[in-house]
């Protein structure tokens, strides 16, 4: 496991929709198994999230949930490297959604692209519901509990992440106030001892006189490295850094995914929407009919006609797979209709299978495994949960519920 710290922790959820197909590899799954080898990553899946437009047919989440998590191994997502757990194992998010619900203007929620554009487009659905008005805002509980400080999405999920840094600085602003604020903080900052003290001072007047950006990036950095100083401390002084108040939940940036190119068999964007899919355990045998019978430039009626690749499906294929060499016998055989468009899809197939059989390899070894699955994502939502449970701690405590202890 990457022992880095919270400063470079990675957080991000999938809701569970069935198995995964290519397009989710290419497009999701490829980049958080390079991310877990470099940051400390938690990866979830969100099945309150799944809830909040399938409510009236719950029955099929379990099943998902399971396909998800062995499509996620079959990728290559490890369980050592990274933190794999489910959203309502952990039910600490849903104590934080309740209470950042608490300081969350109607307007903010409202706005929120999606919050339209899905009522519009599952119109079938009784969308009108306060869980749904409120799903960003569980996305913000599902990050900010994590202190996660990368979230990597999708374009269409970062007006959610943008919507957590506002929760997460009007929380601080509101509750990392302390009445005795700018002592605690002095006192902190002299614990650091009187080296780094006085770096401190320096780095948080440039930053505040002149509005120096590096000298934050500086500042921050030093408070990561000091060991003197605990959590709470180095809370306190971020914010006494910036000039706010203690820095309880951390404002998370968008880690943007690149838009995925994986096309569908039918030159759309690979979806399950559009029927157009290649998911990550389809038998090799229909793989390859999937891909034979795939449409191509329809000028191609005869073997004897030329074609055009770039009106043609499989060549978004050989974008995405082949080579250089094998991109110009593609471009040069097509338009003089020297190859068929058979001979064409060849190294497609070829390059799609091999990039399958490892995962189809793996997850048969899950499969056969039930008990290490289950035992992945028991551990993982216990571990995922003491992360929670911490902050979930300061949360109450900043928000002054105690309770009944004084
Ligand atoms: N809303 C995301 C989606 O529909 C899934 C999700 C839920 C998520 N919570 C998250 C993604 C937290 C990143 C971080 O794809
Ligand atoms: Fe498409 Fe290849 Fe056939 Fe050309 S030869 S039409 S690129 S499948």
């Amino acid at each position: 496991m990457n022992q880095s710290s919270s400063s470079s922790r990675v957080l991000s959820g999938m809701r569970p929709t069935g198995r995964l197909h290519l397009g989710h590899y290419h497009g999701v799954l490829k980049n958080w198994v390079e991310l877990q080898h470099q940051h400390e990553c938690f990866f979830f899946i969100a099945d309150w999230h799944a809830l909040t437009t399938h409510y009236d047919d719950p029955s099929v989440i379990p099943e998902s949930i399971w396909d998800m998590v062995i499509d996620w191994l079959a990728a290559g997502v490890d369980s050592e490297a990274a933190t794999l757990f489910v959203q309502s194992l952990v039910p600490e998010h849903a104590e934080l959604h309740l209470l950042l619900s608490m300081i969350t203007p109607l307007g903010w929620l409202e706005r929120v692209p999606s919050y339209k554009d899905q009522q519009e487009k599952l119109k079938e659905k009784d969308l009108a519901t306060y869980g749904f008005l409120g799903y960003p805002l569980l996305q913000s509980a599902d990050i900010l509990i994590y202190r996660a400080s990368q979230v990597p999405v999708g374009e269409d999920q970062v007006a959610h992440v943008e919507l957590t840094r506002e929760v997460a600085r009007r929380f601080n602003h509101i509750y990392g106030r302390e009445p005795d604020f700018e002592e605690k903080a002095e006192q902190a900052r002299k614990k650091m001892g009187k080296r780094a003290a006085k770096q401190f001072t320096q780095l948080q007047r440039a930053y505040q006189e002149q509005g120096d950006p590096q000298a934050l990036e500086d500042g921050r950095a030093l408070l990561q490295a000091q060991q003197n100083i605990n959590t709470e401390e180095r809370e306190r002084l971020l914010g006494y850094l910036e000039g706010s108040g203690r820095l309880i939940l951390v404002e998370p940036q968008p880690l943007l995914t690149k838009a995925s190119k994986m096309p569908g068999l039918d030159g759309q964007k690979m979806s399950k929407s559009y029927e157009n899919t290649i998911s990550l355990r389809e038998k090799p045998e229909h793989v390859e009919q999937m891909l034979k019978r795939m449409p191509t430039d329809t000028n191609r009626v005869r073997r004897t006609d030329p074609g055009d690749p770039q009106k043609c499906p499989v060549w978004q294929f050989h974008l995405v797979y082949s080579d250089d060499g094998t991109k110009q016998w593609v471009e040069e055989g097509c338009r003089s209709a020297a190859i068929g468009c058979l001979d064409c899809k060849g190294p497609v197939i070829e390059s799609v299978l091999n990039e399958l059989n490892p995962m189809q390899q793996r997850a048969a070894e899950f499969e056969a495994q039930p008990d290490l699955v289950r035992r992945i994502i028991t551990e993982g939502s216990e571990r995922a949960r003491v992360v929670a449970q911490e902050t979930m701690r300061e949360v109450r405590e900043a928000m002054s519920l105690r309770g009944f202890e004084s």
